[in-house]
């Protein structure tokens, strides 16, 4: 089937056979489908692609713009055996976003700790991981082209999209090429590697920030990505603490 060009038939046909992918036309938000699913016994490797979301949520309780036509929002059900956390399957993620975009495009990304893509110094990509009993549902939404009537007031400085001009199948490659990329890696995990890959492409690194956590905000200095991927930072006091991705958001 098809909506407003977004092609079954191409996403299933060169996305590994080990997806089972179902295409939506609009729905509230692919990850919490996704999860009533996953209480309902859906199989790993489950895709839910909806053309576009009404309430397209994000990490700490904000929301995805999810305007139909423009964009990709994907969530996929993985169910580690290894019990592996859902900050290493963002972090994973993030990784492969970032090899499979750059091949697409042949320029490099950056990544925003945690979980954000970031091209020409804009966001092109969130991804939000969440935890249901053994599942995890893996969200990801991309803005492959930016939206017909542009973003909106309050994103419009920060957002972006990977490409300027419309192509068939755009969105479908950008959406197989991430597909392919992250099973692999989820297959067969080289953690040094990935955290490798992770920190070369931290856009914080070596930054001054801003720590927000309850309604406070704090003026620190990035110094990098911690083995555990949390984030190593100064404080103005000279103070040096791990954040956790948990419960801080922070600002470049
Ligand atoms: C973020 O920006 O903090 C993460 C955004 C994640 C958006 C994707 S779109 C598909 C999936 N469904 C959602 O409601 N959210 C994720």
């Amino acid at each position: 089937m098809l909506f407003d060009g977004l092609s079954e038939k191409y996403l299933k046909k060169y996305a590994s056979d080990l997806f089972d992918i179902e295409i939506r036309n609009c729905v509230t938000s692919t990850n919490s489908i996704m999860k009533e699913k996953a209480l309902s016994g859906l199989k790993e490797f489950s895709v839910l692609i909806a053309q576009c979301q009404t309430a397209g949520r994000g990490r700490m309780g904000r929301s995805f713009h999810s305007p139909k036509g423009t964009g990709i929002y994907m969530s996929l059900l993985l169910k580690p055996s290894d019990g592996m956390n859902p900050l290493l399957i963002t972090t994973d993620a993030a990784v492969s976003a970032s090899l499979a975009f750059e091949k697409l495009l042949g320029q490099e990304v950056g990544i925003k700790w945690v979980n954000d893509i970031y091209l020409n110094g804009k966001k092109v990509c969130g991804i939000l991981a969440e935890k249901v009993e053994d599942s995890i549902i893996l969200g990801i939404g991309i803005n492959v082209l930016k939206p017909k009537k542009g973003f909106p007031e309050d994103i419009k400085n920060r957002a972006g999209a990977l490409f300027d001009k419309k192509k068939r199948y755009l969105r479908e490659k950008v959406a197989v090429e991430f597909l392919n990329t992250f099973l692999e890696i989820y297959k067969n995990p080289d953690r040094q590697v990935l955290l490798d890959e992770y920190r070369k492409r931290s856009i914080m690194t070596d930054k001054k920030i801003l720590i927000l956590k309850d309604g406070e905000e704090e003026k620190a200095h990035a110094i990098g990505i911690n083995d555990d991927y949390s984030l190593l930072v100064k404080k103005e006091n000279g103070e040096t603490v791990n954040i956790s991705s948990g419960d801080v958001s922070i600002k470049i």
